[in-house]
């Protein structure tokens, strides 16, 4: 897998786009600056506009060239960002410290036990945001991972995220533009929740 991610980020373009997601760049701009956790992070599209909006900004992702292709646009926007090359199994921050948590397009096996160790990284207060594709997804060739159990559920993810309040889901056909992996009609899911 993570060969995988590495030869699609060996090209010089941004694949998916060096402009932060639609849902991401809408919510972080309603929310007091703060520190942000941005896992499964890819070519550090949303962790640039967050540093660039004064987050104090971690990233992780297993991918390295993923943390070169992120670090280069960070040069390139004259931002900062503390980016680890780690697993979401490996990763390791401090309980309790992050604001905001954003899972953007951060599909991954072991979904259950990576949503949960996520909340235990977030401050009391803190936000998590999450956009994915949704199972119904399958059926479209316009991105995602192309195994059921990779997709999101609503129910799926109202379990992993019980312990947060305040949550709205919403499962929805959109139409993605967000380089040549994203593009076109696709169902996803975003979810808003407060530790
Ligand atoms: C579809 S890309 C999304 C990248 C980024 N979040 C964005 O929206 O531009 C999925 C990313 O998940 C990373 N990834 C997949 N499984 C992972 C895991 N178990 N731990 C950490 N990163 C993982 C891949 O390397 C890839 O960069």
């Amino acid at each position: 897998m993570i060969e995988m991610w590495n030869k699609r980020y060996a090209q010089i373009e941004y694949v998916y786009g060096k402009e932060p997601n639609e849902f991401f760049k809408e919510q972080i701009q309603k929310l007091p600056n703060g520190k942000i956790l941005l896992p499964a992070e890819g070519e550090g599209r949303n962790a640039v506009f967050a540093a660039q909006n004064n987050w104090q900004v971690e990233a992780f992702d297993s991918s390295s060239e993923a943390k070169n292709k992120a670090e280069n646009l960070a040069k390139e926007k004259a931002v900062k960002l503390n980016y680890k090359i780690s697993s979401f199994e490996e990763a390791k921050y401090e309980e309790n410290t992050f604001d905001l948590i954003a899972l953007i397009y951060a599909h991954s096996s072991n979904r259950q036990q990576n949503h949960q160790k996520l909340i235990k990284l977030l401050k009391p207060g803190g936000i998590l945001l999450l956009e994915g594709f949704s199972k119904y997804q399958i059926k479209n060739s316009t991105g995602g991972p192309k195994s059921l159990d990779l997709l999101f559920s609503p129910q799926e993810l109202t379990a992993d995220f019980d312990e947060l309040s305040e949550i709205e889901l919403t499962e929805t056909e959109t139409y993605l533009s967000e380089g040549e992996h994203h593009l076109g009609r696709a169902s996803i899911i975003r979810l808003i929740g407060k530790k």
